[in-house]
Order: C-alpha cells, then structure tokens, then sequence
C-alpha cells in the first residue's frame, strides 16, 4: 500500500480529511480495512462507493476482524444489514447493502435491527452516485479501478473523512 498525501480543508463549509492509497491485491484490500478499524469508534459511519467487484465487501472483511466482530462478513444477500456483534466488547459492525436499501438512510432507523446505531459501527456499501444529499459526519471510502491498467488487481482507494469528527484525524494507515 502506498499513500499519494494526504490533505485537510476545512475554511469553509463542512470540513474534509483525505488521503489516497494503491491497493495492489484483496489481501491488501483486507490489510487496508483492518488498519481502518483501528480508527474506528462507537457511531461511526463508514460509505463504500465503488462499482460491483471494486472491493467493498474485501475491505469490510478487514474492517470486521479489525474490530474483532463474530461472524464471516460476506455480501449481505437477501438482507438489507447484516449485524456481527463484537467478541472483544467493543463496537458491533453493522453492514449494510444499499443496493437494497431503497429510501437511503433514514429507513435505517426503521429496519428493526437488535442493535443501536449510535452504539455500533455502521459500514454500507453504496453504489456509485448515491451519496451526495449525505451530510452526516462520515468515513467515505471511494474504491476505483484504474482505467487501463494491466494489473487487474489493481485499485486506487480515496479516504475521505467528511465533518468535524474527522478532522485532524489522519487517515494514512502505517
Ligand atoms: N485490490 C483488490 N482489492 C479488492 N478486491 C480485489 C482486488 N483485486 C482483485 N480483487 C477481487 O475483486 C473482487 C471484489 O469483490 P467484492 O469485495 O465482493 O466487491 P464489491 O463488494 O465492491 O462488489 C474479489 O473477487 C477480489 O478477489
Ligand atoms: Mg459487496
């Protein structure tokens, strides 16, 4: 994994935390979501945005051994969210299919799920374009192929830590 920089703007507006990172392989992709969580605390929001097979269950596979959650994180078919409970008495990961979840994020709330948010992590995979009337303090994780290139495996990661909850937090993982 190699960090490109990593930026922070916040004169006007909500303010903004970025770093972009090459992810060579979905071992990488894992190492990545595992270093993540790290950073991670009781409600949280984390947004995957990428296209089908961009790697966005990969990385929420890291993110939940990072945060030490039961159960194997796979695609969330046939459920909306999927909840994995801690083993290690921290935050549960909530993980969330958006391709599923017509309304956007307030149907959350109405899902019934047996966890409170406030007191988990909440990681949704959301397709591309969907993100932009969101203005909650977030985790946006944007997962690209490189247009063009030979090694397939290939994925350019930009991190993007949205409001004041993020601010001065560097992201680059180490
Ligand atoms: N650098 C990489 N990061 C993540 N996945 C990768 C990478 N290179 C190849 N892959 C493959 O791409 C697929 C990603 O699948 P998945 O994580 O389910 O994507 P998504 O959830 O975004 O649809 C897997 O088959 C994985 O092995
Ligand atoms: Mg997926």
């Amino acid at each position: 994994m190699e960090a490109a920089h990593t930026d922070t703007t916040g004169t006007t507006g909500t303010p903004t935390t970025t770093a972009r990172l090459t992810v060579h392989s979905p071992e990488e992709m894992q190492e990545l979501g595992r270093a993540l969580a790290g950073l991670l605390r009781p409600g949280d929001l984390v947004m995957l945005t990428g296209e089908l097979g961009a790697g966005k269950t990969t990385l929420t596979r890291g993110l939940g051994e990072g945060l030490g959650v039961r159960g194997a994180v796979t695609s969330p078919t046939f459920v909306i969210a999927r909840v994995h409970p801690s083993l290690v008495g921290g935050p549960a990961l909530v993980h969330v299919d958006a391709y599923r979840l017509g309304g956007g994020l307030d149907e959350m709330e109405d899902l019934d799920l047996d966890v409170s948010l406030p007191d988990s992590v909440v990681v949704v995979e959301w397709g591309e374009g969907k993100v932009e009337e969101l203005t909650d303090d977030r985790l946006h994780v944007v997962i690209d192929r490189v247009v063009g290139a030979t090694d397939d495996d290939r994925r350019e990661v930009t991190l993007t830590g949205v409001g004041a909850r993020w601010q001065g937090v560097d992201l680059v993982p180490r």
